[in-house]
């Protein structure tokens, strides 16, 4: 156990328990008005939430009542987006409503949620402290100020990688146009090659001049990099390590304490169900002297007030916990596994399709959810439209990295079905 972990009051994990048994709202716990509790509570019937016994779909059938998508949808786009549960959507209409209500209380209720129990337990489920983290919008606003946060000067330079997200890139790309600070691609194929051809190709790019590598933790197309590897290389080098963990968490447990980086950006809107709108900034306390904020002149590693002041989204925040509760629940070996079921399923089911290439790697070099491929003499884009029209379904191309390819992203409540169904369509797809 962590000291994170371990620090972590039971209390907190008690409340959070209670919080999610109250299922519709967690009303109650926040002192909302009772008509805010009934509304939407149709998780009052559902069997209670506990971690599935195994990875198979009717293991999962309990769970995946809780999500509210249209019966007959096949959405297997998770990497882009994810399906909130139920309690996540009820808990942030109770929580505008509670400011509607009663501005003043509601406001300072969800306000101590978010501090009291939503930052403890991303905190607890991520193995950091606390007053590591900060909240953010998504990922994107976590990327920008933990670049911006770098000092640097002109001609000094950072490594990224070739497979960024434009969320990783654009905040270097910016500080290169304004400071003339210098962007250094790393090329890394797709699919990924061994770690040690990874780690070489990172090595050669550094120079003198480098002062800090950004890359993320798993590629848009579900490639894992190596990142305790490169953030030890980082560390060996003097560099500052910054990691964009938005296709990572939620699919898989990461311990953020462990990688060794010294800044790490989340989407909790993906693959933790979070509501939209919501991520969070990692900086480990003693990167403080290295990562500064943005916006707070009288900010000390004390206090370093990463966050962009003024009034948040707070009924939005607060409902992170919910996610937070709910995945925690399940536990993210179980969410991994069952991510990792369904695209061994899905896997297979391609093997089948005549002229498919896949192009993710290895269980120790993909990531549990996504898988892409590509079919012979089939435009991704033109094929996504096709899918989509002809079975109510959504994926994703992923025309990059030198593909042609199709996305798939599978989350727990998708089903072997789903995925058959989908095949089916691809294999009848041409041109
Ligand atoms: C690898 C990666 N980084 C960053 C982002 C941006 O995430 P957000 O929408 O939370 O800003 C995405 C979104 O798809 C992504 O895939």
């Amino acid at each position: 156990m962590t000291g994170a972990r371990a620090g972590n009051d039971r209390r907190g994990l008690m409340d959070r328990r209670e919080w999610l048994r109250l299922g519709a709202t967690g009303a109650a716990a926040l002192g909302l008005p009772a008509c805010a509790a009934r509304e939407g509570d149709a998780s009052a019937e559902l069997p209670p939430l506990r971690a599935p016994a195994g990875t198979g779909d009717a293991d999962w059938d309990d769970v995946r009542a809780n999500f509210l998508v249209e019966p007959g949808t096949a959405y297997l786009n998770n990497a882009s987006i994810g399906m909130p549960p139920r309690q996540v959507v009820d808990a942030v209409a109770a929580g505008y409503r509670a400011m509607a209500e009663l501005p003043a209380r509601g406001r300072s209720d969800l306000g101590a949620r978010i501090a009291e129990h939503v930052v403890p337990g991303l905190a607890d489920l991520f193995s950091v402290q606390p007053d590591e983290l900060t909240l953010t919008r998504n990922a994107s606003e976590a990327l920008h100020l933990q670049s911006i946060g770098v000092a640097l000067s002109s001609g000094d330079e950072v490594l990224i990688t070739s497979q960024e997200h434009p969320a990783g890139r654009r905040p270097w790309e910016f500080r290169q146009v304004r400071e003339g600070v210098r962007v250094n691609e790393v090329f890394i194929p797709s699919p990924l090659p061994p770690e040690e051809e990874i780690l070489s190709r990172f090595e050669d790019a550094i120079t003198p001049r480098t002062r800090a590598v950004a890359f993320c933790h798993v590629t848009r197309g579900g490639h894992l990099y190596p990142v305790e590897a490169i953030c030890g290389l980082a560390r060996e080098r003097g560099l500052v390590s910054l990691v964009d963990g938005a296709q990572a968490v939620g699919q898989f447990p990461v311990d953020l304490t462990s990688l060794g980086c010294d800044a790490y950006s989340v989407s909790l809107h993906k693959w933790m169900l979070a509501p939209a709108g919501t991520g969070f900034l990692f900086v480990r306390r003693d990167a403080r002297d290295r990562i500064r904020t943005a916006f707070a002149p009288d900010a000390t590693p004390e206090q370093p007030q990463f966050g962009p002041p003024g009034t948040a989204a707070f009924p939005v925040r607060a409902a992170i916990g919910t996610a937070v509760d709910f995945v925690a629940t399940l536990g993210l070996e179980a969410v991994e596994a069952r991510c990792r079921f369904l695209s061994d399923h899905l896997k297979s089911r391609l093997a089948e399709v005549n002229g498919v290439t896949l192009l993710s790697g290895a269980r120790d070099r993909s990531a549990p959810g996504s898988t892409i491929f590509e079919k012979e003499d089939l435009d991704a884009v033109a094929a996504v439209g096709a899918i989509e029209a002809s079975i109510s379904s959504h994926i994703d191309e992923h025309q990059r990295d030198g593909h042609n390819a199709i996305r798939i992203s599978t989350h727990i409540y998708n089903t072997t079905e789903q995925v058959d169904r989908f095949v089916e369509a691809l294999a009848r797809t041409t041109g």
